[in-house]
């Protein structure tokens, strides 16, 4: 079962989630251990990392002994491209906080052969012990990471194809839409359900339609984010617009 919390807005959630991933890290810290984070990009996550570079200038939240993997990247985008989600990553938080970069882990959109890169993404989280904590957001054709419908719940990190509403919300990025990639390489439905706890955020009124969809509809393959209902330790952090509340 998923549950909800609905924050006044979305730095109130921000808040909230930072405040649970530094108590992951802080506690694996303790005990002498990497914490393993997923990370999510697009506008939905960048108050939470601002958050999360606060507590480290401010709070001595140390990212030295932390471990992330990302959901996706796009094919075809290399790592200085300002597009692609290594450089999202960069300028929000690898270079705002004591993270090595060798702990940082993006799929590479410029691999030659995407099944193998797939298949090592997936051995190196196996390898280092699974996720302690996902963060998703949700797009508006039901994706989680860039599993775009249809995405069976036993998916892989793989090469999939972006749907032409992902490709058209994300051009706002791109300046125009035939610049966004067509495809990209994401972590798969089956991965993100095995991290041991899931915070997904969504925020404002353009969300509230796929959020009720996620949270009503059986769970199907045709609304990939419905599988989170699956999950035994999975939190909506929603505000009171992508709630239906406004
Ligand atoms: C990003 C990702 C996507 C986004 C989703 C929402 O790494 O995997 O699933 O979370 O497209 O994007 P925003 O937050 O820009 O609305």
């Amino acid at each position: 079962m998923s549950s909800v919390v609905i924050h006044r807005d979305a730095q109130a959630a921000a808040v909230a989630v930072a405040a649970d991933i530094a108590a992951i890290i802080r506690e694996r810290n303790r005990a002498g251990r990497a914490a393993v984070l997923g990370l999510a990009t697009g506008s939905t996550p960048l108050p939470l990392y601002r958050e999360l570079v606060r507590l480290h200038r401010e709070e001595n939240l140390s990212f030295a002994h932390v471990v992330t993997f990302n959901l996706d990247e796009y094919e075809g985008l290399p790592a200085d491209h300002p597009q692609s989600y290594r450089h999202y990553m960069e300028q929000n938080l690898f270079s705002q906080v004591d993270i090595p970069r060798a702990s940082t882990h993006v799929p590479d959109g410029m691999t030659g052969d995407p099944a193998a890169a797939c298949g090592a993404f997936e051995k190196a989280i196996a390898d280092a012990g699974g996720l302690d904590l996902q963060v998703l957001g949700i797009g508006r054709t039901g994706h989680i990471g860039f599993n775009e419908p249809p995405s069976a719940k036993d998916t892989r990190t793989r090469r999939v194809a972006l749907d032409d509403v992902t490709r058209k919300d994300n051009s706002v990025f791109f300046g125009d839409v035939a610049s966004v990639p067509r495809a990209a390489l994401t972590m798969g439905v089956a991965t993100i359900l095995e991290a041991r706890r899931i915070e997904l955020l969504a925020f404002g009124s353009g969300k509230a339609g796929i959020v009720r969809r996620a949270r009503n509809e059986s769970p199907n393959a045709g609304c990939p984010a419905t599988w989170l209902q699956l999950h035994p330790a999975c939190t909506f952090h929603l505000d009171p617009a992508s709630s239906g509340q406004a």
